[in-house]
């Protein structure tokens, strides 16, 4: 059992990898193997929308996403960790994301990883920037677990939100828990699920 914990903060040992710790250290105390990714140390470009993932099922961009892909793909769980950046996950996180387009094929997707979300900000924009990771979720068909909003503005503040920290340690505990029932969407649908239809 795998837990990967992405963080797409700049800041190192900031708040929203202090909690990204804590998430993990629950998940390696329910038995998991677990590692935390730093986003802003890697060489990962944006997607530049060529599309030709869609036909081969790999991203042409030779960087450091090449190396994720395969723990993203290795991983039981994922959670997604985030400061607020005006409203909204980082740039770092936002790229990743994006990039996550390549894994869109059957048996090569997201599909059935339990999803956590733990985002961080000084005061305003925690909704925005669950919710989003929450859909980006749902689309990938996923499985969502709980999520962490947390404010805290300085670095490390965030220690000195206890119950926040437990709560925290509880979303690892509980994401090994889910991935250990092996919850699986239906098969024979699509393994992208979209919201609405235009037509
Ligand atoms: C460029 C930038 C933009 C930010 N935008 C917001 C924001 O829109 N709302 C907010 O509440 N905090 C904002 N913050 C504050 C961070 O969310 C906050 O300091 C957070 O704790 C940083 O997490 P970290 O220590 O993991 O990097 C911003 C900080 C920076 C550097």
């Amino acid at each position: 059992m795998k837990i990967l914990g992405l963080s797409f903060s700049p800041r190192t040992q900031g708040n929203t990898e202090i909690l990204l710790g804590e998430a993990l250290r629950g998940a390696r105390e329910e038995g998991a193997e677990t590692e935390l990714y730093r986003v802003a140390d890697k060489d990962i470009k944006p997607c530049d929308g060529c599309g030709s993932c869609r036909k081969t099922g790999e991203c042409h961009i030779k960087d450091d996403m090449q190396d994720l892909y395969k723990k993203l793909l290795e991983a039981d769980g994922i959670i997604y960790g985030t400061p607020v950046y005006f409203y909204n996950m980082t740039a770092q996180g936002k790229t990743v994301i994006d990039r996550t387009i390549a894994l869109s094929q059957p048996g090569r997707n997201l599909a059935n990883k339990v999803g956590g979300i733990i985002a961080v900000a000084g005061s305003l924009g925690l909704v925005d920037a669950v919710k989003d990771l929450y859909f980006y979720m749902v689309t990938r068909r996923m499985l969502p677990a709980n999520f962490i909003a947390a404010y805290a503005g300085p670095k490390g503040d965030v220690k000195n939100l206890e119950k926040c920290l437990k709560a925290t340690r509880g979303l690892g505990q509980e994401m090994v828990q889910i991935a250990a029932r092996k919850f699986e969407y239906p098969s024979g649908g699509t393994h992208i699920a979209y919201g609405t239809h235009t037509r």
